[in-house]
């Protein structure tokens, strides 16, 4: 029987060459799987088309945007996680997603092998190997573009020779990747880093400098997850839309920086998450008032481990289910409203209110009627500096001998 290789589609010029190139490389079968994670841009059913167009034996479309906004988007809101303090994992948490489906269509489709057009330089080649060894430890990985000398005009040139579905001639100096929860941008001019990104870069977001009147929204969380705006029920996936589009008519959640990549490379990368990042602020600002300090303090440095990890590649890891585990255990009290102002680039809290709330205005009030007992403040820091002013005591001793 002849072998089959399921690949990871995007519709793009790269994949759409490799599904031959594959066949002609390998003698193997080429499966075309494209998994819709809210990308927008063009329907499946075109994408499924241009796949079979190109040589697919089987195109097939996997919708997946519930299950990437359930399973993938709302961990990582949980988690507030972002990569090096920036970056909310935009393409970390997609390749996850995109390998159950390869798996399970390598299942299916009886392939012995999984392909996908990533680099040998990035991170997502990392992402998308490590899941299907974890998933299907059985399948082989192939990636054309690094291990079958695939190069951009090497893919033109056998476009136009076969007559492939695809343009080739529009040239797009950009690599480009985007989804539900952001949108991420890099090569080209923005390669030399002191370089601004022009205004073409952007798609989720218009420009901050004039930005359209001041929108006010409220989201109501239960448990850490968005459940309602302006008290209008909805869904995870509803809600990132929703705020994707509001918090990105305000220019909110524009990013640019140079990160450190897996490999050791350090990169350049454009990235716009409006409804990611307002959702991430409102979120925070919620467990401001819900999650008791001392948790909250390591939730913070569990929330980064846990954004080092997804954007590793070991999303299907031990420790990331542990930390999952402790950062669910975090959301139990996270139910309430954040209302926030969506202006200029910004996202701006400026109101809160929580039935499990730990806020107690009687203790923190400056009024005259408070609870809290002040004399109980002295003997408090007495014993709280004690340990140091021991050690103290010790340093000035011996620095006088
Ligand atoms: N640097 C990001 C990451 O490793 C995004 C990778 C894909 N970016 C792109 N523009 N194609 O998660």
């Amino acid at each position: 029987m002849t072998e089959r290789i399921v690949l990871a589609y995007s519709g793009g010029l790269d994949t759409s060459v490799a599904i031959g190139w594959i066949g002609e490389a390998t003698g193997a079968e080429v499966i075309a799987v494209a998994v819709d994670v809210g990308q927008g841009g063009e329907s499946l059913e075109t994408i499924r088309q241009r796949a079979l167009g190109c040589g697919a034996v089987e195109a097939y479309v996997a919708d997946a945007s519930d299950e990437f906004a359930n399973e993938y988007c709302m961990p990582t809101l949980k988690a507030n996680a972002l990569y090096q303090g920036h970056y909310p994992l935009v393409s970390a948490i997609s390749r996850p997603v995109i390998v159950k489906h390869l798996v399970k269509a390598a299942r299916e489709f009886g392939a012995t092998t999984v392909a996908h057009g990533c680099t040998g330089k990035g991170n997502d080649q990392v992402r998308f190997e490590v899941g299907i060894q974890t998933l299907g430890p059985d399948l082989k990985c192939i990636a054309p573009v690094r291990d079958l000398a695939l190069t951009r005009d090497k893919a033109i040139a056998f476009a136009e020779e076969k007559g492939l579905p695809i343009e080739t001639t529009k040239k797009n100096p950009y690599s480009i990747d985007q989804n539900v929860w952001g949108r991420a941008v890099e090569t080209g001019y923005l390669e030399d880093i002191w370089n601004a990104p022009t205004k073409d870069i952007y798609d989720y977001t218009a420009t901050p400098e004039f930005p359209p009147a001041p929108d006010e929204v409220t989201i109501s969380f239960q448990a850490g997850v968005p459940v309602a705006i302006d008290g209008v029920r909805v869904t995870p996936l509803q809600a990132i839309k929703e705020l994707n589009r509001r918090a990105g008519a305000q220019g909110v959640g524009r990013i640019d920086v140079v990160e450190d990549r897996l490999v050791g490379i350090k990169s350049r990368e454009i990235y716009e998450a409006p409804g990611a990042m307002a959702l991430i602020t409102a979120h925070k600002h919620l467990e401001d008032i819900t999650v008791e300090r001392e948790q909250a303090r390591f939730k913070a440095t569990v929330g980064q481990r846990w954004a080092e990890l997804v954007y590793d590649g070991q999303w299907f890891s031990p420790l990331k289910r542990s930390l999952d585990a402790f950062i669910e255990d975090t959301q139990q009290y996270v139910t309430g409203d954040i209302r926030m102002v969506l202006h200029g680039g910004q996202a701006i809290v400026n109101g809160r209110r929580s039935e499990t709330s730990l806020y107690d205005f009687d203790l923190a009030t400056y009024d005259t009627g408070d609870t809290f007992d002040q004399s109980m403040a002295r003997g408090f820091i007495e014993l709280w500096g004690m340990s140091a002013k021991v050690a103290s005591g010790r340093d000035i001793r011996v620095a006088g001998k």
